[in-house]
């Protein structure tokens, strides 16, 4: 295990993907953590994170020089190159040479092992107020830029390195190179973590945990929660079964891909309950967003309670598997208190009370490492990749009373826009592109010879990296045009498509 050390910024999870991408398996630790903890986990090697801190800061985090006499090899990145150079006697001036941004680096003559070879002048990607003006005792300077003389230093001796710039980001185009360099040159650790381990690793840690058990999980449709059900198949075959419950909020053809697709992928036992006619009846006459959101909820919940007694009544179930990713372990580590913007919950989002033990088989697993598992398991690509979908569904994205007619028209819309954004090779560059329909606004419009009285449909399409801000994306005019054409010629009751060009913030992703 690699251990990156947190210091704060929004880099050290990028860190942890990077350094599984040269296949070596990573886990966050936060800046807090004593040296003895980590020198006790016997690391095979540690990453210091940049952070938003000056070194100077009072309340800056100090780097325990004992770290670097532990015999384990580290890597600093931005302020852990600072904190290290401090720690280890090297000078850290704060004296106003800032770098921001996209800046030269000039290799020395002596470069190195981690960028000899590399050209000698590229760039890279900087973002540092203080600057290391001396390197400390035993390490060679192999790199400066224009305006600081200490850009990357190492002693190949101790096996300890460090670069002022963030090789983690896609700005660094040798970056990546660089980090692979530190893992398996200075480091000496073998490319171990791969699709092939993970899965066998997974299903080995599955089967240990249920035994003889049977399990239950809850299938919304997403990735997440068909690769967690595939992996746990794969550990324990039938005796895991999966409940799906059709809200009636889907889009237009997801539970086939859940009653077909996944199915013949993994021969999974399939449990569906329809409960169309009862959450519309729950949801009649409610327009308020977070009403709508908790109703949504709560009905979900009593659904799959139901579901799973009826499952469990037969035979006893133990186990319920949920499918917790990685970053979500980590912020829930760190929890410090944000404002509820929404009431987000995941469809799978159970009370406390739960009598079943949890089997989180994508615990240690980020995004992409699930859509390469769910590939390499045979499941659907639309279910692989499939980008985010909130779990109250459609039922957000009607604003307004939720119908059964309203629902018609917005599916119908939505998979339009998804069809025609697919065909024009958009589904990478796009986060999601929620398709909302504006319930309660009508608008006049002329069609054939008549006049029409319909309601607008907005598209919002957004490019994030996390969905925590996020960017409209700039789409062509003519993927655009087509499928405003196509909506207002295919969609009975909607006369008019409209772009939504708002970033979040202010706007959020969804509209409710
Ligand atoms: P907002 O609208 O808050 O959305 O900018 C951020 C991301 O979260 C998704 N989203 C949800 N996901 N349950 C979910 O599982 C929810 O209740 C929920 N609400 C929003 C949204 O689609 C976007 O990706």
């Amino acid at each position: 295990t690699v251990l990156v050390v947190d210091y704060g910024a929004q880099y050290a999870q990028l860190i942890a993907r990077r350094v599984r991408e040269a296949d070596v398996y990573s886990e966050i630790v936060p800046a807090s953590t004593p040296v003895s903890e980590i020198v006790a986990r016997n690391p095979a090697a540690v990453i210091l994170s940049g952070g938003p801190a000056s070194v100077y800061a009072d309340d800056a985090p100090a780097v325990d020089g004992a770290l670097f006499s532990a015999g384990i090899p580290v890597l600093g990145l931005c302020y852990g190159f600072q904190a290290m150079a401090r720690a280890l006697g090297g000078e850290v001036a704060h004296d106003g040479t800032r770098e921001y941004g996209r800046t030269e680096l000039n290799l020395t003559g002596t470069t190195g092992t981690l960028h000899g070879g590399l050209p000698a002048k590229h760039p890279v990607w900087m973002s540092h107020g203080d600057s290391v003006v001396a390197a400390p005792e035993g390490f060679t300077v192999t790199a400066s830029s224009d305006r600081v003389a200490v850009a990357a230093f190492e002693d190949t001796d101790r096996r300890l390195a460090g670069v002022q710039y963030h090789p983690e980001v896609g700005h660094s185009p040798h970056g990546q190179e660089v980090l692979r360099r530190f893992l398996h040159d200075v480091a000496g650790i073998a490319p171990s973590w791969t699709t092939a381990s993970i899965i066998d690793d997974t299903v080995a840690a599955v089967r240990e945990q249920i035994g003889e058990g049977r399990a239950i999980c809850g299938l919304s449709g997403g990735v997440d929660s068909a690769v967690a059900a595939a992996l746990v198949q794969r550990a324990i075959g039938d005796r895991l079964t999966c409940v799906f419950v059709d809200l009636g909020l889907l889009r237009s053809g997801e539970r086939e891909q859940v009653e077909k697709d996944f199915v013949a992928a993994t021969g999974a036992n399939l449990h569906v309950v329809d409960a169309r006619d009862r959450f519309l009846g729950a949801l009649a006459g409610v327009t308020d967003p977070e009403e709508k959101r908790k109703i949504i909820g709560r009905e979900f919940i009593r659904v799959f309670e139901a579901a799973t007694a009826e499952v469990a009544a037969e035979e006893h179930v133990g186990f319920l598997v949920q499918g917790t990713l990685y970053p979500d372990v980590v912020e829930s580590g760190g929890g410090s208190g944000t404002a509820t913007i929404k009431s987000h919950h995941n469809v799978g989002g159970l009370p406390d009370d739960i009598e079943f033990a949890l089997v989180e088989p994508l615990r240690a697993l980020f995004k992409d490492e699930v859509r390469t598992v769910g590939a390499e398991l045979g499941l659907p690509e639309v279910i692989v990749n499939r980008q985010p979908f909130p779990g109250p569904g459609l039922g957000i994205r009607i604003i307004g009373e939720v119908t059964a007619e309203r629902l018609e028209t917005l599916r119908a819309a939505d998979a339009i826009a998804r069809d025609e954004l697919t065909t024009a090779g958009l589904d990478a560059e796009i986060w999601q592109c929620p398709v909302v329909l504006l319930a309660d606004v009508r608008s006049v419009g002329v069609q054939g010879d008549g006049r029409t009285y319909g309601h607008p449909i907005v598209l919002r399409p957004v490019s994030s990296e996390d969905a925590m801000t996020a960017d409209w994306t700039r789409l062509p005019y003519d993927v655009l045009e087509r499928i405003s054409t196509r909506i207002t010629n295919e969609v009975a009751e909607v006369n008019r498509v409209v772009l939504d060009v708002t970033s979040k913030p202010p706007g959020t992703i969804e509209w409710e």
